[in-house]
C-alpha cells in the first residue's frame, strides 16, 4: 500500500516587517494590548505591486524543492489552500503553476480558512494513497493585510493577521510506518457568520460598486469570545481523535504544530492537553496569524530549526472560520 510523506518544506514571508509600534501609528491600539491578548509582536505585510499570494508561494515552493532535492518536473498536482486568492477567480493554484512553469498539471484551490492546509493535506494524501499522483505540492498562502479594517470597529481583528506562504512537497512512499498516519476533518456551519467576510458574495443583493456604503461587510467580522471558546474545545478534541485513532497518547507527540491563531489559544490548548510548553511550536510572535499559511510556515521553520527530526511524531491541528477544525498525525 502507498503512503504519503512530506519530503520538503519551504516558506516565504514579505520583507516588510510591521511591529505593534508601527500599528500604533495607524490604529488606535497599543503594543501592550496586542501582546497581552495575542502574543503577537510583529507581522509581515505584502509590498503592493510586488508580492502576490502566488509569487510568495512560488518562492516557498522553490525552497521546498531545493531542500528535498526534487526537480519541479516531478510535481503532478498543486493543491492551494487560501481564502485570499489573488483574483476572485481563478484561484491562486493556476497562477502558481504558471509562475513555476509546470505545464498543464491539475491545480485545485481549497477555501477552508485556517483549517485549509490540513484539508489540502488530506486531499493530497488521498490522491497519493489511491495511486493517482506521486508528487503533490500542498500550499497555504495568504495576503490578509489588504482586507483588514484599520478603523476602531475592526481593530480587534486587524492587529491579529499577517501575510505569507508555506509549502509542503508530498510524495508517495512504500514505507508504512512513515508519513501521514491519519487526518481528521470537521466543520459546523451553524457558526458560519461568527468569523467571516460576507461581501462580495454572489447571493448578496448587489456586487461591489464604487459608492458602496456597506464596506464594513467586505472586512472580516469575528466574534472573538465565541471563536476563543470553540477553539480551545475543538483543538484538543481533534488532537485526541488523531491520537486515539493511532493508539497514541499526548506523551508520544514530539512536536505539536497548531494553526497560529493566537498565542493565548495555543497556550490554553497546551494546558488542556497536558503537553509540555516546549513541545508546542509557536512563531505567531513574528508573523501574526497567516490563516492557511500558518501551519506550513511553522512546519518549515520548525524543520529548519532542527525541531522536527527523522522518526518524530508530529501533530498538526487547526481551528477556524466555518467553523472548521482538523488534525493530522505524521511520523517523520
Ligand atoms: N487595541 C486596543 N484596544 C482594543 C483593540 C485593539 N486592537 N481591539 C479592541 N479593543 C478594545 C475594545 O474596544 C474594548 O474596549 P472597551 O472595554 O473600552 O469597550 C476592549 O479592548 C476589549 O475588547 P474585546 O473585544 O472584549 O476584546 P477581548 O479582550 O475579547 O480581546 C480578542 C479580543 C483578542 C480578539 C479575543 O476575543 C480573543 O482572543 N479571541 C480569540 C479569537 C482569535 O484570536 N482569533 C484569531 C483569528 S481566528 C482563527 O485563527 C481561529
Amino acid at each position: 500500500m502507498l503512503n504519503s510523506k512530506i519530503v520538503g518544506l519551504g516558506h516565504h514571508v514579505p520583507e516588510t516587517v510591521v511591529t505593534n509600534f508601527d500599528l500604533e501609528k495607524k490604529i488606535n491600539t497599543s503594543d501592550e494590548w496586542i501582546k497581552e491578548r495575542t502574543g503577537i509582536q510583529e507581522r509581515r505585510f505584502f509590498k503592493k505591486g510586488e508580492d502576490t499570494v502566488a509569487n510568495m508561494a512560488a518562492k516557498a515552493a522553490k525552497m521546498a524543492l531545493e531542500r528535498a532535492g526534487v526537480d519541479k518536473s516531478e510535481i503532478e498536482m498543486i493543491i492551494f489552500a487560501t481564502i485570499t486568492s489573488d483574483y476572485y477567480f481563478p484561484g491562486s493554484g493556476v497562477l502558481l503553476q504558471r509562475e513555476l512553469g509546470l505545464g498543464t498539471i491539475p491545480c485545485m484551490d481549497i477555501k477552508n480558512q485556517c483549517s485549509g492546509f490540513i484539508y489540502a493535506l488530506e486531499t493530497a494524501d488521498n490522491f497519493i494513497k489511491a495511486g493517482k499522483y506521486k508528487t503533490i505540492l500542498v500550499v497555504g498562502g495568504e495576503i490578509q493585510s489588504s482586507v483588514l479594517d484599520y478603523s476602531d470597529e475592526g481593530r480587534a481583528v486587524s492587529v491579529i493577521f499577517g501575510d505569507g506562504a508555506g509549502v509542503a512537497l508530498v510524495q508517495a512512499t512504500q514505507e508504512q510506518d512513515k508519513g501521514v498516519l491519519s487526518t481528521h476533518l470537521h466543520s459546523d456551519g451553524t457558526y458560519a457568520e461568527e468569523l467571516a467576510i460576507l461581501d462580495p458574495g454572489s447571493s448578496r443583493p448587489e456586487r461591489l460598486y464604487k459608492e458602496m456604503t456597506n464596506l464594513d461587510k467586505t472586512y472580516c467580522y469575528m466574534n472573538g469570545s465565541m471563536v476563543f471558546k470553540h477553539a480551545v474545545t475543538k483543538f484538543p478534541e481533534v488532537i485526541n481523535e488523531a491520537l486515539e485513532h493511532n493508539r497514541k497518547t499526548v506523551d508520544d507527540i514530539d512536536l505539536l504544530i497548531p494553526h497560529q491563531a493566537n498565542l493565548r489559544i495555543s497556550t490554553a490548548v497546551g494546558q488542556r492537553l497536558g503537553i509540555a510548553d516546549e513541545k508546542v511550536y509557536s512563531n505567531i510572535q513574528k508573523y501574526g496569524n497567516t490563516t492557511a499559511a500558518s501551519i506550513p510556515i511553522a512546519m518549515s521553520e520548525a524543520w529548519a530549526e532542527g525541531k522536527i527530526k527523522d522518526g518524530d511524531l508530529v501533530c498538526l491541528a487547526a481551528f477556524g472560520s466555518g467553523f472548521t477544525w482538523a488534525s493530522a498525525l505524521i511520523r517523520w
